[in-house]
């Protein structure tokens, strides 16, 4: 879609999957909704209308529609936890969370330091979320605020939503890795007052984890947190063993994990914490109460050995905890967070439980804008949200074709084939992107 047709009425026709309420606490024939051949219309860059196509034929009878046949159309994907400076070390061999740390990643992240090359692995990364069929992302940076600068230029280009803020480290990493935590403490204030709300940018206070703060940091990040209550916080919690009893001795004085993060004021219904696979009861009930979310990164807790997150416990009925899907990239193995779903179904039967394809595709488009209180913005085809979609293809490579072969119009039938989406599908499925009604990615047939 070009410049000239942005503020102009158009619209979409083909089969919308969407959901207007949670599936893992009400039926799925109550909280999905499927329009097998619906009409979105967009108006400056906002859902204006969305019903079957029956309905508003009439209405908008001379409006410019493109049409996408035998496609499923979503709300684009959010990722819920991402490294940008890791993209260029996935897929690094051999070690588990500490290790990896050491070995890999603050080596690449130290490469930030320099402008023109945080800007190029930016708009890489960007691109790439864009290809995958995610249009918004929580995202770390380093603790160089330009590469936070970069990233958000970046983005604001792009017309993206996106979540960053500039990551704290004071401690147990190398020199050249670590910041001055008054001297973060006012680069924060600033990216702050630069960033939060401009277009459609939001700034996340984000201590890397509890290792790496001193409590000075911490007390500050509290303190930036209350004088800018709508900024979000974002951090690891309780991934693998080895991290919690190292945390457990810098931090005696705590009962538990989450309350490290409690005591400096930092837990509430924006934070974000990504993993949360070893908690105790406890620590999931105060989360609930919180109403804070975690963000489940299951190609990232297998690539690194960490562990099986319980799903079931986070979303159980008594006492839900908000959570989304983390890619979690460089330690999570792809972009895609139709992987990370299929990731995501597995961990999950080795729990001897299961996931629904709709379960799996609520988490990855409503649940993580819910997570993020962003559900009046994102995540479902409601009027008046921000025209964030995407066109997946059932038919991508052969054998996803051989699979599904035919769209249904039914709903049981359609859990099959996105599961089957879900299981097989990766960037190749992600036929087109909108940014805001916009076309922001494609693949063209000569590309497949
Ligand atoms: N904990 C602290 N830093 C990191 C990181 O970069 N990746 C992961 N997976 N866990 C972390
Ligand atoms: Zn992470």
């Amino acid at each position: 879609m070009s410049d000239a047709t942005h503020s102009q009425l158009h619209a979409i026709r083909g089969s919308f999957l969407d959901f207007v309420d949670d599936p893992f606490l009400i039926a799925e024939s109550e909280s999905v909704r499927y329009l097998a051949d619906g009409l979105l219309v967009i108006e400056n860059g906002k859902i204006k209308a969305f019903d079957h196509y029956e309905t508003l034929r009439d209405q908008y009878a001379d409006l410019d529609i493109t049409t996408y046949s035998g496609n499923l159309i979503l709300p684009g994907f959010i990722d819920l936890h991402v490294h940008y400076p890791q993209t260029e070390m996935i897929a690094a061999h051999g070690e588990q969370l500490l290790e990896w740390l050491n070995k890999y990643t603050f080596p690449t992240e130290a490469k930030f330091r320099d402008v023109e090359y945080a800007r190029t692995i930016a708009s890489f990364f960007l691109d790439e979320l864009l290809r995958n069929g995610t249009t918004t992302a929580l995202v770390l940076t380093t603790i160089f605020p330009h590469s936070v600068d970069v990233l958000f230029e970046e983005a604001q280009r792009r017309d993206m939503r996106l979540i960053a803020g500039q990551v704290l480290m004071t401690r147990n990493a190398p020199d050249f890795l670590l910041n001055d935590a008054k001297i973060a403490y006012e680069q924060n204030r600033e990216l702050i007052r630069k960033w939060h709300h401009k277009d459609r940018l939001l700034y996340a206070i984000t201590p890397r984890f509890a290792i790496t703060s001193t409590n000075e940091e911490l007390t500050l990040a509290g303190v930036l947190k209350a004088e800018f209550p709508d900024v979000y916080v974002h951090s690891h919690l309780s991934e693998n063993l080895k991290e919690i009893e190292f945390t457990s001795a810098l931090f005696p004085e705590n009962k538990d994990y989450l309350e490290v993060y409690e005591r400096f004021g930092l837990v509430s219904d924006r934070s974000i914490f990504a993993h949360g696979i070893h908690l105790s009861d406890s620590e999931f009930e105060r989360l609930s109460n919180a109403g804070a979310a975690i963000a489940f990164c299951p190609t990232s807790n297998l690539f690194l050995g960490s562990g099986l997150f319980s799903l079931g416990k986070a979303k159980s009925i008594e006492q839900p905890v908000n959570v989304g899907f983390g890619t979690d990239v460089g330690a999570g193995t792809s972009f895609s967070l139709l992987q990370t779903m299929a990731d995501a179904y597995k961990v999950i039967q080795l729990q001897g439980g299961q996931l629904s394809a709709f379960q799996a595709f609520y988490l990855a488009t409503l649940g993580s804008a819910r997570a993020l209180s962003l559900d009046d913005k994102l995540g479902s085809f409601d009027g008046g949200k921000e025209a964030d979609f995407i066109v997946l293809d059932l038919q991508a490579t052969p054998l996803m074709a051989l699979r599904n072969p035919t769209l249904t119009a039914s709903l049981e039938d359609l859990a099959s084939s996105a599961f089957a989406l879900m299981m097989l599908g990766d960037d190749r499925a992600v036929k087109a992107t909108y940014i805001k009604g916009n076309l922001a990615h494609e693949i063209k047939p000569s590309d497949s």
